[in-house]
């Protein structure tokens, strides 16, 4: 029995539902050209909107000036996109003066790929993903589940944050869990699609993003529930990086069971919050409990990332290499 019937059976144990819909809609897909050469270069930075403060304007400063020293194509946002209550709805400032007035450079002018994080979910959550957000800044592109395919790097966004089980039992702070109810039925839904997914795409590299951290040494650690269900789909399917926010801070941490990293990129605004766990060190590649962001370089044969801090400063480098099989 395959891990995913099993967590099938778990769930449905759980629910109460007999019927568990299988059959849910499909991530939506987008296709994104790699560059002529068949390259792909992109940014990463998360955990941002804060209408410029807290060093938001100056990591934009930054990712302007290297997105255009490495041409990009994309730039995906880890998520916890409007802070602190994500966005009231489609006509909240809090977008043009987080987003739009922010991310001004021309090389930032590319398609943003957006996932949620928690701090989206208290707000108004169907704004983000509303098409009226993209009439109004059309670099803007956030949904709960989807897929970017490129030429040479499949891109599997998913969304986190429905899958923790602390935000259904706190008191403090409203989520909004309009269209994720029943909730079993959708994380169900989200594992079996990404499963489903994962096994039919071809492509070299195969990159999932997801808001909340599976290995992080920062203030939140690990996310149990990620560790326990997601997980075990990427490792079976051989998922290259796993990219998140969450923590803010810059991190890498590798695995000694997989060729899987983990890469965090929390860094858009607030950050040094001083609490770092520690992590054995042969696993603990680079972190860093400041502001800034990531850069993805990817060819056919070959992934490189890096790391730089709110002066653009590179503070860590990591390549994998993937050599094509030779005809004989
Ligand atoms: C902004 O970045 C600088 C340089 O890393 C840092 O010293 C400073 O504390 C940051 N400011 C805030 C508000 O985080």
């Amino acid at each position: 029995m395959s891990k995913l019937m099993v967590l099938s059976l778990v769930l449905s144990a759980f629910s109460g539902f007999n019927i568990i819909n299988l059959s849910a809609a499909e991530f939506q897909r987008f296709q994104h050209a790699a560059k002529g050469d068949g390259s792909l270069s992109l940014l990463v930075v998360g955990d941002w909107g804060r209408r410029g403060a807290y060093n938001q304007s100056h990591v934009a400063l930054q990712m302007g000036i290297i997105g255009e020293k490495l041409d990009i194509d994309l730039i995906i946002s880890t998520g916890d996109n409007f802070y602190d209550n994500g966005l009231k709805g489609v006509d909240d400032p809090a977008f043009y003066e987080s987003f739009t007035k922010i991310y001004t450079a021309p090389s930032l002018q590319k398609q943003w790929y957006s996932v949620l994080g928690n701090h989206d979910y208290r707000g108004d959550v169907e704004s983000q993903l509303s098409p009226i957000l993209r009439e109004m800044d059309s670099k803007w592109l956030c949904l709960r589940s989807f897929i970017v395919n490129t030429e040479i790097a499949d891109f599997f966004f998913v969304d986190t944050t429905p899958f923790v089980d602390k935000y259904f039992k706190e008191k403090d702070h409203n989520y909004d869990w309009s269209g994720i109810i029943p909730r079993q039925n959708y994380l169900l839904n989200v594992l079996k699609d990404l499963d489903k997914s994962l096994k039919e795409s071809t492509s070299k590299w195969k990159i999932v993003v997801g808001h909340h951290t599976i290995k992080s040494a920062g203030h939140h650690g690990n996310t149990q529930e990620l560790n326990s269900q997601l997980l075990p789909i990427m490792l079976e399917n051989n998922v290259d990086l796993y990219i998140n926010g969450h923590d803010h801070c810059l991190e890498h941490i590798s695995s000694s069971e997989s060729p899987l990293q983990f890469l965090t990129s929390g860094g858009g605004s607030k950050a040094w919050r001083g609490d770092v766990d520690w992590w054995n060190p042969k696993e603990m590649k680079f972190y860093y409990d400041g502001q800034g962001f990531m850069s993805v370089q990817i060819t056919q044969t070959q992934v490189d990332i890096v790391f730089y801090d709110v002066s653009g400063h590179i503070l860590h480098k990591w390549s994998r290499n993937k050599q094509l099989y030779s005809i004989v």
